[in-house]
């Protein structure tokens, strides 16, 4: 047996199906019908799946689905959500419901400002250094805004400077912040060209050398709020609501128990970043550092008792997506639900994604609050463990519905069902 190797020189070079072919002759699955599978790029036009990423074999398609009831700042929105969990879409959609006739979400931000950083190290004098670069913040100006004079038209560019220093093991860093305003883009590209031709300039002010430029994810300038009151009646009663502020509490003092929290804000958060085409690993990890901004990992909701006795829910995140650039312009199914949603620029986009997260979060406290996550789950659940287990056309939703009567949905239990099912039992 000849040694199999993932040394390939030139893969890189092929076309797409002699790549698909060497990735299955190595795997030992070439002559089956995968081929087919990998050439199918669905709503993806072949060459633009090639042009996106290197060493393209095909795609992997997520379902969109949508969701309803949204009313945000006074407007009716239908958000298209891309993600492979079951009850995401859906959970939405009964938050959203449960406050519509109280008026929906407000929302806001705080503005559309991305950081790079620039790391200076080699510095015997570093409180000398930080007030150095900061006296030259206008040159510093002319020179980040001499990047992109496209942005500076459009009312972005440079907007302040922040110097820290921070005490590393092997002596201290000054760490120059740049703050630009990069308006409708993400912004990484535009801020990381920046970072790169300023830092020549702030080795020469300082004598230092400059190691890092490069964008922090931990955007807490660009700042995406949602809020939203739950009346009490919609929501089931202050039974309802103790149990969600005990769920909150727990979530804001027990790490373990805010992952969770967090996670099920991102299943909504994520899913809408990824329908738009945007960077759903920027996002993701701007809101976990932000949750552990305080030194201590803790929820990215606040649940409170308004004076009336109701339930009020806020959001405040790092929202780094825009409209322009990469897959956001791109990928025709992005485009398409930019389209759906209707925004206007990047901060509407941001302050939707935001008010998704936070319906996101009441729905899985209410229902771990009561009932638990399981009873919600089960019948959607229950589909795809019916699919596993085979059943197809008419059997997927009878299975399914066996495994709810039962109360067990198995696959090995499923499987049993379908067996009767086709025995005619
Ligand atoms: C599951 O994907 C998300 C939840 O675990 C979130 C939570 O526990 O708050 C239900």
């Amino acid at each position: 047996m000849t040694h199999k190797t993932s040394r390939i020189s030139g893969f890189h070079k092929l076309g797409v199906p002699e790549r698909i072919d060497q990735t299955l002759a190595f795997a030992g699955l070439e002559g089956g019908d995968l081929k087919s599978l990998f050439l199918d790029t669905g709503n993806l036009p072949a060459d633009l799946v090639d042009q996106l990423i290197e060493n393209a074999v095909g795609t992997m398609n997520i379902p969109v689905g949508v969701a309803t009831n949204l009313l945000i700042d006074g407007k009716d929105y239908l958000v298209p959500m891309a993600t492979e969990e079951s009850s995401v879409v859906a959970a939405v959609c009964n938050a959203a419901r449960q406050c519509y006739d109280a008026g929906g979400f407000i929302t806001s931000m705080s503005g559309t400002r991305m950081i790079a950083q620039v790391q200076l190290v080699g510095i015997p004098d570093p409180g000398n250094a930080r007030l150095t670069i900061l006296e030259h913040t206008e040159e510093i100006r002319a020179i980040c805004d001499d990047c992109d004079p496209v942005l500076v038209r459009l009312g972005g560019g440079f907007r302040d400077l922040e110097v820290r220093i921070i005490d590393a093991p092997s002596g201290p860093m000054v760490v120059t912040h740049l703050i630009v305003d990069t308006r409708d883009a993400m912004g990484a590209n535009a801020v990381n060209t920046m970072a790169e031709k300023l830092a020549p300039h702030i080795e020469t002010w300082t004598g230092g050398r400059v190691y890092l430029r490069i964008l922090s994810n931990l955007a807490d300038h660009r700042l995406a709020r949602a809020r939203c009151v739950w009346k009490l009646d919609a929501i089931g009663g202050a039974a309802v609501r103790d149990g969600m502020i005990k769920a909150y509490e727990f979530a804001l003092m027990d790490p373990y128990r805010a992952a969770t929290h967090n996670k099920g804000i991102m299943n909504g958060v994520t899913a809408v970043v990824m329908a738009t085409g945007n960077d759903t690993r920027a996002i993701e990890a701007g809101a976990h550092a932000y949750a552990a901004r305080k030194g201590w990992y803790s929820s990215l909701t606040q649940w409170e008792v308004t004076r009336e006795g109701d339930l009020a829910g806020s959001l405040e995140m790092p929202m780094a997506v825009g409209l322009i650039g990469g897959a956001t312009k791109l990928h025709p199914m992005a485009r398409a639900c930019l389209q759906i949603m209707d925004v206007q620029n990047a901060a509407q986009l941001s302050r939707v994604i935001a008010a998704v997260g936070l319906a996101q979060n009441f729905s899985a406290l209410k229902a771990l609050a009561t009932d638990g996550i399981q009873k919600g789950h089960m019948s959607l659940h229950s589909q795809n463990i019916a699919l596993m287990a085979g059943a197809e056309g008419e059997e997927i939703a009878r299975v399914a519905q066996r495994l709810v009567e039962l109360g067990v949905v198995r696959i090995d239990v499923a499987e049993a069902e379908l067996q009767k099912l086709r025995a005619g039992h």
